[in-house]
């Protein structure tokens, strides 16, 4: 099956990155918004993207513009009924995700294929609220999603094996890396890097180092480009919070469980880069402060 229409629901930081790296491939992209001003922002932060890649002399103005002809913007679902590929990078809720998949059900094409970019949340359950379970998988994009190489390609039971390879080469075309999974909580890198953020979160809390050199200990010591806790409020404390219980939930292993320190923060309304405040201040962004757990 040829993919040349793809639309992507939700233009958060994932979404926009996302409809940016699609856009670049080549693709038209209709990205789809809960409400006209999310919309608008998600549009600019798409835009601003490529105005980096301007400034950077990574894009001429002719190509960006050639390029964002091929983006509409949209707060219905209907302008998605032709599209070939849809991808959902809405917030980590199930039923949310669910509700939004009977409904595409109904609007798209029966041969379109459907993808979620969600990172634990059961794509087997996803596939199963709609009526094409065998054209139904996941297509997990790590942020920042214009940056990052890979995208992990998640299989379920009951995905068609031409679908598959359809995604497989769908992902290739956009200049990334996929690997492939079985739909298990986390996948591959959720499975084995959750664990680890989380036990840094420990370490952090029993007092064994300081946030800042545990951070310069995985940083320097195993040449990571961020350490665990500046990667943790990078990609959102909610997230790590919700990956670790799903992952809990499915395996009943300690190390999944979210330690206090997290719960706390998340409570809170902590959630990292995005409020300003994690295990880091990031009142200044390009001088982020380790908190003190203590207070
Ligand atoms: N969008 C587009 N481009 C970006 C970007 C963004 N948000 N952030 C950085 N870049 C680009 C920069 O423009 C720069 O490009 P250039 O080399 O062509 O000039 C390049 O990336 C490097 O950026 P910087 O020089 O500003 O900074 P760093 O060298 O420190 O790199 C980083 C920033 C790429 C974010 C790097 O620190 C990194 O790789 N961090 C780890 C990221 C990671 O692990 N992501 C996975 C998170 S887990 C996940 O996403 C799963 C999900 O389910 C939670």
């Amino acid at each position: 099956m040829e993919i040349r229409k793809v639309g992507i629901i939700g233009c958060g930081t994932m979404g926009s990155g996302i409809a940016q790296v699609i856009l670049q491939g080549g693709y038209e992209v209709f990205v789809r918004e809960a409400d006209q001003p999310l919309l608008e922002k998600g549009m600019e932060r798409v835009k601003a993207s490529f105005e980096k890649l301007l400034k950077k002399q990574a894009m001429t103005e002719e190509v960006i513009d050639v390029t964002l002809k091929r983006l509409t913007g949209t707060v219905s679902l209907d302008p998605l009924a032709d599209c070939d590929l849809i991808i959902e990078a809405v917030f980590e809720d199930m039923q949310i995700k669910m509700d939004l998949f009977k409904e595409l059900d109904t609007v798209c094409r029966k041969d379109a294929i459907f993808a979620s970019n969600t990172s634990s949340l059961s794509v087997t359950q996803m596939a199963a609220s709609t009526s094409r379970k065998e054209r139904f998988l996941g297509m997990h994009f790590f942020q920042p999603a214009p940056v990052m190489p890979l995208v992990e390609v998640v299989k379920t039971i009951s995905v068609a094996p031409e679908i598959l390879q359809t995604a497989l080469g769908f992902v290739k075309s956009l200049g990334k890396v996929p690997v492939l999974a079985k739909d298990q909580a986390g996948f591959i890198v959720n499975l084995l890097f959750t664990p680890f953020m989380l036990d840094a979160m420990r370490a952090a809390s029993t007092g064994v180092a300081s946030i800042e050199d545990i951070d310069k200990g995985m940083k320097l010591g195993l040449n990571h480009p961020m350490g665990p806790l500046m990667l943790a409020d990078y990609i959102g404390l909610d997230l790590i919070f919700n990956a670790g219980n799903v992952m809990f939930e499915e395996y009943r292993e300690s190390r999944y469980a979210p330690p206090p320190v997290l719960r706390k923060m998340v409570m809170m309304g902590y959630l990292g880069v995005k409020t300003k405040r994690g295990f880091y201040d990031w009142s200044d962004p390009k001088n982020p402060k380790p908190t003190d757990l203590n207070t």
